[in-house]
């Protein structure tokens, strides 16, 4: 597609393509290029991230050289070839913004629920946990720290599993780096910094092996019927701040596959108020303040809840 056909269409002078004209995505080219992301990641872009978004797609066409955006489009439309160019531009569109312990109450809640586990009978038992859309990190090692110290309070030793999805290959890899800046460290407690972390060098600290031994990041489209991290029931799926990004019914298709993934008695937090008054068939609401999850219903007569009073008689 050629400028003026509408492919590029016109503006200053000094475009990577030598045509002496500034590249930008017509509406029609931005709409296709919307519903690519959406249809293969289900993130819809919100309207103030437009222009960022057609940003981007221009720089990534002007830097690999191609004189039309269509092509590039066809270029990262192709099976097989086009997998990989699609990853790098994902990567530079996609909102990947973390942080340690972003929302306490669903950490406390996380505790909770282990501590009701380590006092069941099936303690024995790995506890699995899989946090979908975890980006690089923040999210599954603030679980590691916390499932470590209710092991530690429960005087057992840990046996658990935390494995982070996403489909970011950049978060990915700087998820299984470990390294942060003390700035970004801030929201983790001294004690937990003192037991996981080592001091690098440059205002950094990276994760400690212990952490890293416990846990598992994958590149994964969390739509995928195959999905690592979900491919045998776990304890709890933790997935906040990723349906936001999507459309309702998506969010419920979303939310519904992840019933059979949950071990019975399982659980399913997600982010405060990232759901409405829906929730899916066969999880049940849990009464927690100031969090939103769902519990996958035990067989009748089992309760994982224990009766705090069971060893005073
Ligand atoms: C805003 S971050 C949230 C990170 C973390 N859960 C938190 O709350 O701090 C959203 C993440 O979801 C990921 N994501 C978006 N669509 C995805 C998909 N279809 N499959 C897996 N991850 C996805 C993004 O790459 C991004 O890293």
């Amino acid at each position: 597609m050629l400028k003026g056909s509408g492919g590029f269409s016109s503006g200053n002078p000094g475009s990577a393509s030598g045509t002496g004209e500034e590249l930008q995505l017509s509406d029609r080219q931005y709409r296709l290029w919307a519903e690519m992301l959406e249809n293969k990641t289900g993130v819809r872009i919100a309207s103030h991230r437009d222009d960022f978004v057609r940003r981007q797609i221009v720089r990534r066409v002007q830097e690999l050289g191609f004189g039309d955006v269509e092509d590039y489009f066809r270029e990262v439309s192709q099976p097989g070839r086009g997998t990989r160019e699609w990853g790098v531009l994902l990567d530079r569109l996609l909102v990947k913004e973390s942080q340690f312990f972003r929302h306490q109450a669903s950490h406390d809640f996380f505790k909770h629920r282990l501590k009701c586990h380590l006092q069941s009978t099936s303690r024995e038992q790995r506890y699995s946990v899989c946090s979908v859309g975890c980006s690089t990190g923040e999210e599954v090692y603030s679980l590691a720290m916390g499932a470590f110290d209710s092991y530690r309070s429960a005087d057992q030793e840990a046996a658990f599993s935390i494995v982070g999805i996403d489909v970011s290959v950049e978060a990915i890899q700087a998820a299984r780096q470990g390294i942060y800046t003390n700035r970004h460290l801030e929201a983790v407690p001294g004690s937990f910094l003192n037991d996981y972390f080592d001091a690098t060098t440059n205002n950094t600290m990276a994760v400690k092996a212990e952490l890293k031994r416990r846990t598992g990041f994958f590149v994964s489209n969390m739509f995928d019927e195959n999905c690592p991290g979900l491919a045998s029931p776990v304890d709890v799926i933790f997935c906040q701040n990723v349906l936001i990004y999507l459309k309702n019914w998506r969010r419920r298709d979303l939310l519904n596959s992840f019933v059979d993934k949950l071990k019975p008695g399982g659980c399913l937090i997600v982010g405060p108020g990232e759901l409405n008054d829906w929730q899916p068939a066969g999880l049940s609401r849990v009464a927690y303040p100031g969090i939103q999850a769902f519990e996958k219903l035990l067989p009748k007569g089992i309760s994982l809840e224990r009766d705090e009073h069971e060893d005073e008689t």
